[in-house]
C-alpha cells in the first residue's frame, strides 16, 4: 500500500459513519430494510442506476410483497414486472431462490453471507450487501464503487478488475471496518463512490470525508486511477426483425430456455439482413404468405459482449399454415393479442424500436 494508513486508519470509518449520517441518499429500501427488500434492491442494482431501479422496485413489491408470494408467482409474472430492466437471468434467479428460501429454510432468509451465496442468484457482493445490511455480519460488500475507492485511497494500480485488485481491497476494508453498524458502511461506501468519488470525470473531492487520507487526491492522480486495462470489443450481429400481423394478432415467439434473454418473447427474427427480395421466401418458412412488406425503421441494441444491429418488416399475412417444416423456430410461434402484448408477453428492451412500431389498429 502506498500511504501510510496506520497514521489515517483510526477513524476512517467514523469519518465516514458521521458523513452518511448527514449525506447518505435517502433511497427506498432503506427506509424498511428488511431481507426481502434489501434483497430484491440489490439485484435489482446490479447493473443498473439506481434512478432507474426506484419504480421497478416500488411496482416488484406491489405486486409481490413477500418471499413467499414471489415463490408461488407464474416465471411469466416475475418476468413482465421486470420488462425493460435487462438482464433477465436475474429475475429468473430470484424466483428460483424464493422456492430454495421457502423449502429450505421456512420462508426466512439466511442471515450469514456463507448461506446466502447457496441461493440462486446471490455471489460474494450480493450476500455481504445484505448480510451486512440485515444482519450486521462484518464483512465488505465488494463493487466497482468499493475498488475504485480503494484504488484512489491507496495508490494502487494493479487492474481494477483483477482477482488481485479484489484480494486487496478487501483486505484494506477488512482493516479499516468498523465493528458495528456494518451495513450502513457499506452502503456509506456505496454513496461514496457513486455520488463523490465518481467514475467518470473528476470526483467531488471537496466534498470527500476522506480527502485529507487519499493517495489520489495528494498525488493529483484521481483521473488516473483506478487502472483499467482495455476492453474487449463487442461482437456485432445483424438481425432481421419481422412484425407479422395475421388475423388481428401479432405473431410472438419465446426465447430459447438458456442464453442470452432466456425464456423471453420476441418478435419472429432471423440472423443476417435480408434483402427485400428475399422476404417472402422467409416468410414462407415460417408458414405465412405475405399481402403487404414494408421497411420499419433499423435499430441498434448494446449488450456487455455483443450489439445487434437489426433491420426491420411489418408484414400484414393473409395465411398460415402452421406447421411449416421451414424454419427451425416456426413451431414456436403464436399469435398474440393487444391486451396481452401489453400485460402477459414480456418482450425485452432490445426490440424497443420495434415494440413501438407495433400498430394498435391493425390488433383487435
Ligand atoms: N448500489 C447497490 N446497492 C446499493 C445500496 N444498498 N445503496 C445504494 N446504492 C447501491
Amino acid at each position: 500500500m502506498n500511504i501510510d494508513m496506520q497514521t489515517h486508519n483510526n477513524d476512517l470509518a467514523g469519518t465516514l459513519l458521521r458523513w452518511y449520517d448527514q449525506n447518505g441518499r435517502d433511497l427506498p429500501w432503506r427506509r424498511d430494510p428488511s431481507p426481502y427488500h434489501v434483497w430484491l434492491s440489490e439485484i435489482m442494482l446490479q447493473q443498473t442506476r439506481v434512478e432507474a431501479v426506484k419504480d421497478y422496485y416500488a411496482r416488484f413489491l406491489d405486486a409481490l410483497p413477500t418471499i413467499e408470494s414471489l415463490a408461488d408467482a407464474d416465471e411469466d409474472v416475475c418476468t413482465k414486472l421486470w420488462q425493460g430492466l435487462g438482464y433477465y437471468s436475474r429475475v429468473r434467479n430470484l424466483h428460483r431462490a424464493a422456492a430454495q428460501i421457502m423449502e429450505d429454510h421456512d420462508g426466512s432468509m439466511p442471515e450469514t453471507s456463507e448461506e446466502l451465496q447457496k441461493l440462486a442468484g446471490i455471489g460474494p457482493y450480493t450476500a455481504a450487501a445484505i448480510a451486512s445490511i440485515c444482519f450486521d455480519e462484518r464483512i465488505p460488500a465488494i463493487d466497482g464503487n468499493l475498488l475504485r475507492v480503494f484504488s484512489r485511497m491507496t495508490g494502487c494500480r494493479l487492474d481494477i478488475k483483477s482477482g488481485a485488485a479484489k484480494t486487496a481491497a478487501r483486505s484494506f476494508y477488512e482493516e479499516i471496518f468498523p465493528q458495528t453498524r456494518c451495513g450502513d458502511f457499506n452502503q456509506a461506501l456505496m454513496d461514496l463512490g457513486a455520488c463523490v468519488c465518481i467514475p467518470k470525470g473528476a470526483p467531488l473531492c471537496d466534498a470527500c470525508p476522506w480527502r485529507r487520507s487519499c493517495y489520489a487526491k495528494a498525488h493529483d492522480l484521481c483521473l488516473q486511477l483506478p487502472v483499467t486495462t482495455a476492453k474487449s470489443k463487442r461482437s456485432i450481429e445483424n438481425k432481421t426483425v419481422f412484425l407479422i400481423y395475421y388475423q388481428g394478432r401479432l405473431v410472438l415467439r419465446r426465447r430459447p430456455e438458456r442464453g442470452l434473454l432466456a425464456g423471453l418473447y420476441e418478435y419472429p427474427n432471423t440472423e443476417g439482413t435480408l434483402p427485400e427480395s428475399e422476404i417472402p421466401s422467409h416468410l414462407k418458412g415460417y408458414g405465412f404468405s405475405a399481402v403487404r412488406i414494408r421497411p420499419l425503421p433499423a435499430a441498434k441494441h448494446i449488450f456487455t459482449h455483443k450489439e445487434w444491429h437489426m433491420t426491420g418488416w411489418e408484414i400484414l399475412a393473409d395465411e398460415w399454415e402452421e406447421h411449416a417444416p421451414g424454419d427451425p423456430g416456426a413451431h414456436e410461434l403464436f399469435l398474440a393479442s393487444a391486451s396481452q402484448l401489453r400485460d402477459v408477453y414480456s418482450i425485452p428492451s432490445a426490440f424497443a424500436k420495434y415494440t413501438s412500431q407495433i400498430r394498435e389498429d391493425y390488433l383487435t
